[in-house]
């Protein structure tokens, strides 16, 4: 019991507790001001696999606190205003010290005696954000790990509402289908096939120049898919795509999905939280159309990550997705909104709410909407300082904080971005990312750092041109 006790000793943890907190405000600051150079520090996965392993080996020379220091000097920095890569936002101080205070309590939620305080804040939670999309008065959701388990639950809750027959009994007894753009996130892709659909149960729908879904094509997609004898049940809009970061037509899609009794999810991971900003809730026009809509808090709402909220416009309709009998949980089969397991994919659940619910305590709607309004409008200044640079090509205007852009030159551009890009990396001081799109390689940032300036961006394209310099010298 020695060991145990040792584990759970009060003192040592108040002392770990406040040297971390210590270390992690430290860290924040100098971040916050450029103080810490790198925002990556790169290592091949060989060398890195090594020095944990070394870690483990050499485990009694060095403290815990020695090792959480080597974490954070190793991990990627989303405070950093330089981190300009994938969409994870950095989390807000308050919201990551309501994931401490989750993960000290561990309520399970899977049921409501497991989280009565976690459960009744995700209902709170939801009920805040349902205004935004118009459905204060219908809807319902609730708070799922990610983006893509969320658009999963939707698929799966389309299927339950929209397909012949109980699946959930008797399995899938015909080709189903959904409708998506050849540019939403994988995901989609990946529930298709997960809920055993196939190929043929996916029907891509080119986009356009600016790689949003060509919604003049959908009766023509609809009428070949019917001839061929697949039932479609579901579309699904993305506000907005991963690479671009570009607004499908939801309201074209939304009249499409009414015209034919299809279930319309919107796949609002990363944009649909548009809606909160007066300045930009155009882009996401359309959506309260939608029969569900999943966003993530962790992308453009300031939230550890993973939090995402899944909304119906219709709340009841998010039962009936999953339907089991389980009588060590749940005690009667009623629509309770209490029972988290009886919504959710997940059993054990984290304690979600809390986060979102502490940033929109805290901090309010008028910051979320501040922030938005931010790295949207600081998103139009990096494509501004492209556009008008020698030797730069910006993919299009962006609708939101995502923007691709490559340098030109002599030669493969594809090669020489692919270069400038690892450069950037291996020496850490910015950090972007890259996508491909329709055989061109592009340079892709998200900025989701409020604090990334004018300067920053511009110190970030000379520094890339050092490196073309460098590579043509
Ligand atoms: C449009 C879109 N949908 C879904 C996802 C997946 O979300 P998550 O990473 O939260 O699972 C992403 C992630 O980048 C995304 O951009």
């Amino acid at each position: 019991m020695k060991r145990l006790e040792n584990a759970f000793d009060v003192a040592s943890f108040r002392q770990m507790g406040h040297e971390m907190i210590d270390m992690l405000a430290d860290q924040l600051g100098d971040n916050l001001e450029r103080r810490k150079e790198r925002v990556i520090t790169w290592m091949e996965p060989e060398a890195a696999w090594e020095k944990w392993q070394s870690d483990w080996n050499n485990r009694s020379e060095t403290g815990t606190m020695d090792f959480f220091r080597e974490v954070l000097q190793d991990s990627i920095a989303l405070s950093h205003p330089r981190y300009m890569g994938h969409q994870i936002n950095p989390p807000a101080p308050v919201a990551a010290l309501a994931g401490l205070m989750s993960d000290f309590l561990n309520n399970g939620m899977g049921v409501y005696e497991m989280g009565v305080v976690s459960t009744t804040l995700e209902r709170l939670v939801i009920h805040l954000f349902l205004p935004y999309f118009g459905w204060e008065h219908s809807g319902g959701g609730f708070l799922t790990s990610g983006g893509t388990l969320a658009n999963l639950t939707a698929l799966l809750a389309a299927r339950a509402h929209k397909a012949p027959g109980d699946i959930w009994k008797n399995g899938t007894g015909e080709q189903l289908a959904l409708m998506v753009s050849e540019e939403a996130h994988y995901c989609v892709d990946r529930a298709a096939r997960i809920m055993g659909w196939g190929a043929q149960g996916i029907i891509k729908i080119p986009s356009d120049a600016r790689h949003g879904m060509q919604t003049d094509l959908l009766e023509e997609y609809l009428d070949r898919a019917k001839a061929s004898g697949i039932r479609v049940i579901a579309i699904v809009g993305s506000a907005c795509t991963t690479s671009t970061g570009t607004y499908d037509d939801l309201e074209a899609i939304g009249h499409f999905a009414r015209k034919h009794d299809l279930w319309f999810h919107v796949d609002g991971a990363h944009g649909a939280s548009a809606v909160l900003s007066k300045k930009y809730q155009y882009l996401a026009k359309g959506i309260s159309m939608a029969d569900s809509i999943a966003m993530d808090f962790h992308k453009t709402l300031l939230s550890p990550a993973l939090t995402t909220g899944l909304f119906f416009r219709d709340g009841k309709q998010r039962f009936g997705t999953f339907v089991q009998q389980a009588d060590y949980l749940f005690e009667k089969q009623e629509e309770d909104w209490y029972n988290m397991a009886k919504q959710t994919l997940e059993c054990t659940k984290l304690m979600m709410s809390l986060k979102v619910y502490s940033i929109c305590r805290t901090l309010g709607f008028d910051t979320l909407e501040e922030y938005i309004d931010r790295v949207f409008d600081q998103t139009r200044h990096l494509a501004a300082l492209i556009d008008g640079r020698p030797g730069w090509e910006l993919k299009q205007d962006p609708d939101c904080n995502i923007v691709c852009f490559r340098m030109t030159g002599e030669g493969d551009d594809n090669e020489l971005n692919e270069f400038v890009r690892k450069a950037t990396i291996q020496h850490g001081k910015f950090y972007l990312v890259r996508t491909i799109l329709r055989g061109t390689y592009w340079l892709r940032c998200t900025l989701t750092n409020p604090f990334t300036t004018d300067q920053d961006m511009l110190d970030m394209l000379g520094e890339l041109e050092s490196y073309r310099n460098q590579r043509q010298a």
